[in-house]
Parts: structure tokens; sequence; C-alpha cells
């Protein structure tokens, strides 16, 4: 058995990123300021987005993106029932009223069609999220949310390098339509903690600036840099969200090394699908039938728990012990008090839902995994699934 925890997630930060952070404390400037405003330029860049804005975090960005489409009380946004509670909870912060709109089984994504069901008079937007990488069928969404002059923002956590039909997730798609990305520590990159803001639309942009900082019409580094000027008006109450520098310095590092990451994701992805072939008690994902370009930000099969007749938890429970870490991306969000009591949704309302919630696991898949990291963990489902 293996001597050391496999965790199912880590992050990789060079020498070069913590020197960078270093400098960035040496300097004095340790909130938003040059190395934020590279980051933001580099990940525009990257993209092929019109305005990359910095946030504190996905949560943040999501709140922010809804704030700057006006979404408020007596509104309702669509999104899907298998996201981190971020996605609805920014929903919840502005007022309006989350409405699930199920997805399929075998892509993870939202459904168009489901989408277009839960439409109301009272929707104004939709959050469509790339689960695990796969980027969700966007041009139908987009029909959908046109026919009906609804916003469109992406939940892109999970899908930087990610692109659908050629063209990168964050990639510029018209007016009102966002893409909002994380860099929490499990993610494709990280910084600690933050998130960017992708968009085409420049009012949303400089609605979003704005409300980033206070409502301040500038900041810190137009207000307090040697070519700066120190006053400022506020149009509206804002929150602070801003990216700290040292965030940034880790950011502007990771960036060089996305690709590499997602090269070594897409490896431990591929030798996983090969590895797990054919193992009864495992499904394995599936590929969407459009065409796009996986991020490989988690790897999640099901249980079978039918087959196996244990439950996810205890197959969790079994790889915890020969010492494979593994997580649970997630419950569906209608099953837990909160959603439940603020939608009205239940156990039986989203079939699909449920039925991944049931049996999703996420196995341990980061760039730094070795190859013989994944032996490990192909070794152990072997093993927990034979002595059933
Ligand atoms: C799908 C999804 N949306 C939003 C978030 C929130 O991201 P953050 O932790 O940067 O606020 C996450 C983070 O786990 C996520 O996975």
């Amino acid at each position: 058995m293996r001597k050391e925890f496999l965790p199912f997630a880590k992050p990789s930060i060079s020498e070069e990123a913590i020197s960078d952070v270093a400098d960035s404390i040496r300097s004095g400037w340790l909130a938003m300021g040059p190395k934020t405003i590279q980051f933001e330029e580099n990940f525009a860049k990257y993209t092929g987005a019109s305005y990359a804005l910095s946030v504190n975090s996905a949560t943040a960005g999501l709140h922010c993106a809804l704030m700057a489409l006006g979404v408020g009380p007596g509104d309702e946004v669509v999104t899907t029932p298998m996201t981190f509670a971020a996605t609805v909870n920014a929903i919840l912060f502005t007022g309006a009223k989350p409405v699930f709109a199920d997805i399929d089984r075998n892509t993870l994504d939202i459904v168009p069609e489901n989408i277009e069901r839960a439409i109301t008079k009272a929707t104004k937007a939709v959050i469509p999220v790339h689960f695990a990488g796969t980027p969700c069928d966007m041009d139908k969404i987009e029909a959908i949310a046109a026919a009906h002059g609804l916003a469109v923002i992406e939940d892109a956590a999970h899908a930087l390098g990610a692109s659908y039909k050629g063209r990168r997730i964050g990639a510029d798609r018209g007016a009102r339509h966002l893409s909002v990305f994380s860099f929490h520590p499990t993610k494709n990159i990280t910084t600690g903690e933050g998130g960017m803001i992708c968009t085409e639309d420049e009012e949303l942009a400089e609605r979003i600036m704005v409300l980033r900082q206070n409502g301040m019409s500038k900041g810190a580094w137009n207000r307090y840099a040697a070519k700066g000027s120190a006053n400022y008006d506020i149009f509206f109450p804002g929150l602070k969200y801003t990216m700290m520098d040292i965030q940034a310095a880790i950011g502007n590092s990771q960036m060089r090394e996305l690709e590499s990451f997602n090269r070594r994701r897409a490896e431990i992805a591929g030798f996983y699908l090969r590895e797990l072939a054919g193992i009864e008690g495992l499904i394995l994902p599936k590929r969407a039938p459009w065409d796009y370009e996986h991020s490989w930000h988690i790897f999640t099969p099901f249980v079978d728990i039918d087959r196996l007749g244990f439950t996810r938890d205890e197959f969790m429970a079994r790889m915890k012990e020969r010492n494979i870490g593994t997580a649970l991306h997630y419950q569906a969000l209608h099953l837990f008090t909160c959603y439940h009591e603020v939608t009205g949704m239940g156990r039986g309302d989203l079939p699909e839902a449920e039925y991944v919630s049931d049996r999703i696991v996420s196995l341990p898949l980061f760039p730094a995994m070795t190859d013989g990291d994944a032996h490990d963990a192909v070794a152990a489902i072997k093993e927990v699934c034979g002595k059933c």
C-alpha cells in the first residue's frame, strides 16, 4: 500500500513565483497595482477577451457580474444544480432567485432545452457552468438567451485553457456576456484566492471596475502612483473585491506554466481513461458530442453503486484507507437545506443531477502528480472495486 497520502489536488508554485511575491512585499506595493494590471493583460491576451478584470475570488466575480447586469430582487437566474455553492450564493446576494435546470449525466453540463423550459418573465440571466472543464454547448445556450433577451455569465471556474469550437473560454462573445474564472488552489492556475471576469462589453467592464473598489471612479493605482491624481467620485455603492499584487505575482508566473500544467492534466486523465476502462464498479467520464478542448480541472467518474453494493461515500472512505485522497464535486445543490428552501426543489425534481450527485467522485489530478502517483490511484481503485 502507498505510504504517503496522495491528495486529490495540490498547487504547483515555482521558485520564480515565490521570489516575485517577495519582490511585491519588498516593493511596498502590496494591494492592486502594476503586477495585477500585468496579470489582467496576460489573461486577456491568453483568453482573447477585450477586458479581463481581476477580483479576489470567482464568488466575488460572479456577484460583480450579476450586479453589473443590474440583476436584483424580483429577478430570476437559471443555472445548474451541479456546481459549487458559490454560483448560487452570488445570485442570492443580489436578491434574485436561482432557478435550477437539470444537467445531462454524460456531459455533466446544463442542458440548453432545460434552460429554455425554466425561463419565465422574471428571468434576467443564465449561468452555465463548464463542469470539470467540458465547455457547455454555448451556441445553443446563446441562441436561447438571445431569443429571450437574457444575459449570459459563464461560470468558467473549471475552464481555464478549455476551448469551444476553436475559441478559448473567456474569448469575446458579444454584449451582456461575461465569463468568470477562479484561481482557488485546486484550479488550473492559482493565486491563493482570486478570480477574473472576462467580457467584450465595455459598459459592463467599466461598471465592474467601479463595483470592485467601493464604487470609486478611480483605483488606488491611479490615485497614489507617481502619475496619479488623488480625487475621485462615487456614483453607487460598491464592494471591496480587488486582487492584490501579492496574488497577481503568483498569477503571472502561473500563466507562464498554464499550458504545461494543462498538458500534464490531460496526460493523467488519458492514463485514467485507459487504465480504468472495463473496471466493473466505475463508470468513466464521457466526451460531449460537440467540438471542444477539455481543461481537465477534475476527473470525475461515477461509482457504480448498484453494482458494487456500497455507496460513493464508502468508496471514498476505502480509498482514504489506502492513502488516496478523493473529493466530491458536487452534491446537487437542491439537496442542500438552503437551496431547497429558496427554490422549492427537492429530491425527485432533477433526476439527472441526483443520479450524478449520488455517484460522482473526483480522483487525484494535479500537474505535479507523478506516473507513480497515478499508478497508485489506479491500483487502489482496482482493489476497492474488486473487493465488493
Ligand atoms: C464551479 C465553481 N464556481 C465558483 C467557484 C468559486 O470560486 P472561488 O473559490 O474562487 O470563489 C468555484 C470554486 O470552487 C467553482 O468550482
